[in-house]
């Protein structure tokens, strides 16, 4: 074991100290108390700062019996050594000696950031805590470690927790899973003690991530009760739990929070070399998941690589032609996609040397002379003459073993030969860590992106990533393999500036502010069959805004699913995210090619309210019927979507509350009609609904306050709602 090579003392603290956080209408204390870690005591709305002081001095729980003789605390950085029998938040070791005296040697705080400076001294290693709140009232916490020793024996680090605490009134819990074009299913439980991990390791978080872990006061809905929610930004091997154990966390009751994970000898910091673990982010609100997806949103738009631009109607070739590229049809595709409104085309999987199927070609990246032998430029200039971007599908981080590089490099896929993983998809993943493979990938990409002035790269990763070990080494390589793709990501937005890049994983098995700090859309699911992408974009919603939320129109009869839906109902659900279509527009009709062009017309005028908007879900309807969109920021303009996923059993629709609108606004409601119409389960709609074409003037007092009787649609239609402020009551 190596001493620390400089001298540095536990910092003196007075019994009360504490550092107070505030921004956002929220609140974080730290309590600092002698010859103890800081411990967070208090995570919630914004506290008055002789409050903060209060729950400090009455921080310290009773002691209990066949316990410990001193009242309990959890500390940031709780692990046995101080008491904790829960989850430890740090677990390393050097040469099989855990870090077990850890102090605090330094605070810097102001009012909305702190940095906590440990060290264990006898082991040599540092570590910094940060925590930051923004003004979404998002907290953004993450750890460093440090090997201080100069020279000896690497540190083993298994996981850098970070958890946070909250009180027994967080008493229900709701996470998600999913499948391949099923993704971010909601699962509801009781929170019980014991601990429930959600443990992603599949180099990506997978179709079925846990996304955002919630907890909150019992029956929370979309608008009301207190939650407190926890997401890991980081897009490959990660956790997130909630812990509960019977003697509580000190005066609080359960931890939550989330890590990378890290396997077994996957990180050994070497003499003087730093982790950094990934974003953890925290959000509370007592104003219901609306409240939570509100912050995130806030603070996702004010990361710096959120993109600004208008999000451009999309038409991607995926579903209108897969694997069957010629020349002749997909020219006719661009044309009647620029007629209709279309801003980016994509030109989907198929593309490059030997890619007849996908069975053969990932990892050449260069044009199929077969299929494309004048090369895409003639595409990529009638695109870009049609006033439209161009955008092209890659795969970068994968490989066909019926590839040249394949042949040509072995050595560059992950998994020994002995050990291969098994193929996915007819699939390897390429060890991108290495830096030739890197480099060329970097070369290839550079030189299309460079020669076509692709604008944007639908970015794919079609396999879990399974034993995937380095095949000099056979070390595991998650989590090289999930910074390679950033950098990778990142060198060519950096060369060329305005790129922009999807992050898709068969669909949305990568879909996390992690990517996101690198990537500009997700592709949200497989799936365009809107009853199914209803619930998916509404759980992505809870953390991601809907302008990087892929939603595209497909064809009556969905691809995955074979089910029948209207045109409105596909237009609708598009509508509300970064809106596109995936449909084959020769086979449409002209009534089909009219709708689209008004709908197009409609997403252009609406995007900078459906884009920077406040998104809002209505509570208490039956379970087939959705009332959901987006409130501009000041309140005065707003769009609806009010739904009929699924009959009712009830003969009638009640009375609907409007979440989000202002209560002190009158409101003129319309019905917009650029979808097309809504078929009814009714005689006549309710008296004081507006007739198409027209508008009602209502009250944000009724709106609000007893709602208001809707049509009673049949099950898969949908009224698009759009309400604009008038006149303002007198004061
Ligand atoms: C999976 C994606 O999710 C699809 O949209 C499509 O791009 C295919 N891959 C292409 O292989």
């Amino acid at each position: 074991m190596m001493p620390e090579p400089q001298e540095s003392k536990p910092v003196p603290t007075d019994h009360h100290g504490h550092v107070h956080l505030c921004n956002g209408g929220v609140s974080v204390v730290f309590a600092l108390e002698s010859n103890r870690l800081p411990a967070v005591v208090y995570w919630g709305g914004e506290l008055p700062a002789a409050t903060a002081g209060e729950v400090v001095a009455t921080a310290a729980p009773a002691v209990l019996n066949s316990s410990f003789d001193q009242p309990r605390s959890v500390s940031i950085a709780p692990t046995t050594f101080q008491g904790w029998s829960g989850t430890p938040a740090l677990v390393c070791h050097r040469g099989g000696v855990p870090a077990s005296r850890v102090v605090l040697v330094a605070v810097e705080s102001d009012r909305t950031s702190a940095v906590f400076t440990l060290r264990d001294h006898a082991l040599g290693l540092g570590i910094r805590l940060e925590y930051r709140i923004d003004p979404a009232g998002v907290l953004t916490a993450l750890a460093r470690i440090t090997n201080l020793a100069p020279a000896g024996e690497p540190v083993d680090v298994g996981a850098v927790r970070i958890l946070l605490p909250v009180p027994a009134r967080a008493a229900e819990l709701l996470d998600f899973t999913g499948r391949w074009s099923g993704e971010r299913r909601p699962q509801r439980s009781p929170l019980t003690d014991g601990t429930r991990l959600r443990a992603s390791r599949r180099g990506r978080p997978g179709h079925d991530a846990a996304f955002v872990t919630v907890i909150g006061t019992r029956h929370f809905g979309f608008r009301d009760g207190e939650i407190w929610a926890v997401h890991v930004a980081w897009s490959g091997n990660s956790e997130q739990l909630v812990e509960r154990l019977p003697e509580g966390a000190g005066s609080l009751t359960a931890l939550i929070g989330g890590a990378e994970l890290l396997e077994p000898g996957e990180l050994r910091l070497a003499p003087g070399e730093e982790y950094t673990g990934p974003p953890v982010l925290f959000a509370w609100s007592d104003g219901g998941l609306d409240g939570i997806s509100r912050r995130f949103h806030q603070h996702a738009r004010a990361r710096p690589n959120h993109p600004s631009s208008p999000r451009p109607l999309v038409l991607n070739t995926w579903e209108a032609v897969y694997f069957d590229h010629d020349f002749g049809r997909l020219t006719d595709l661009a044309k009647r996609a620029a007629a209709i409104g279309v801003e980016r085309f994509v030109l989907d999987d198929g593309w490059f040397r030997g890619r007849r199927s996908d069975a053969a070609g990932l990892g050449d990246w260069t044009v199929d002379t077969e299929v494309w032998p004048r090369g895409l430029a003639e595409l990529a200039d009638l695109v870009h003459g049609l006033g439209m971007q161009f955008g092209l599908w890659v795969e970068p981080e994968m490989v066909n073993l019926d590839s040249d590089l394949a042949r040509d490099h072995p050595e560059w896929i992950l998994g020994l030969d002995d050990a291969m993983p098994l193929s996915w998809r007819h699939q390897f993943v390429l060890d991108i860590a290495q830096p030739d493979a890197w480099s060329y990938l970097y070369r290839s990409i550079d030189e299309i992106v460079s020669r076509y002035q692709v604008d944007f790269l639908k970015w794919d990763h079609n396999r879990d990533v399974h034993g995937a070990v380095d095949r000099a080494s056979g070390a595991l390589r998650g989590r090289a393999q999930t910074l390679a793709a950033s950098e990778l990501m990142d060198a060519l937005t950096r060369t060329h500036p305005g790129l922009e890049i999807e992050a898709c994983a068969s669909g949305g098995g990568r879909a996390d502010l992690g990517i996101l700090a690198h990537a500009h859309r997700v592709w949200t699911s497989d799936t365009n069959d809107p009853i199914e992408r209803q619930w998916i974009q509404r759980w992505t919603g809870l953390l991601l805004p809907p302008e990087v939320v892929g939603a595209h129109v497909g064809p009556a009869q969905a691809h995955t699913t074979h089910r029948e839906s209207s045109l409105s109902l596909r237009l609708a659900t598009a509508l509300f995210a970064h809106a596109g279509i995936e449909w084959d527009l020769t086979a449409c009709s002209d009534g089909e090619r009219a709708t689209l062009t008004a709908w197009a017309a409609l997403y252009r005028q609406l995007r900078p309210l459906l884009h920077g908007g406040v998104t809002v879900h209505a509570d208490d309807l039956d379970d087939g019927a959705v009332l959901e969109g987006v409130v501009s920021e000041d309140g005065r303009h707003a769009l609806f979507a009010w739904m009929r996923i699924g009959t009712s059993a009830t003969a009638h629709t009640p009375r609907v509350r409007f979440p989000g609108l202002r209560c002190d606004v009158d409101y003129a409601l319309r019905t917009r009609t650029e979808i097309g119409p809504a078929s009814r389960h009714q005689v006549a709609d309710p008296a004081w609904f507006p007739a198409p074409g027209m508008s009602a003037a209502v009250s944000g007092g009724l709106l609000t306050g007893a709602g208001v009787p809707l049509p009673q649609l049949n099950p898969g239609q949908v009224l698009l709602l759009e309400l604009l402020a008038g006149a303002e009551p007198p004061a």
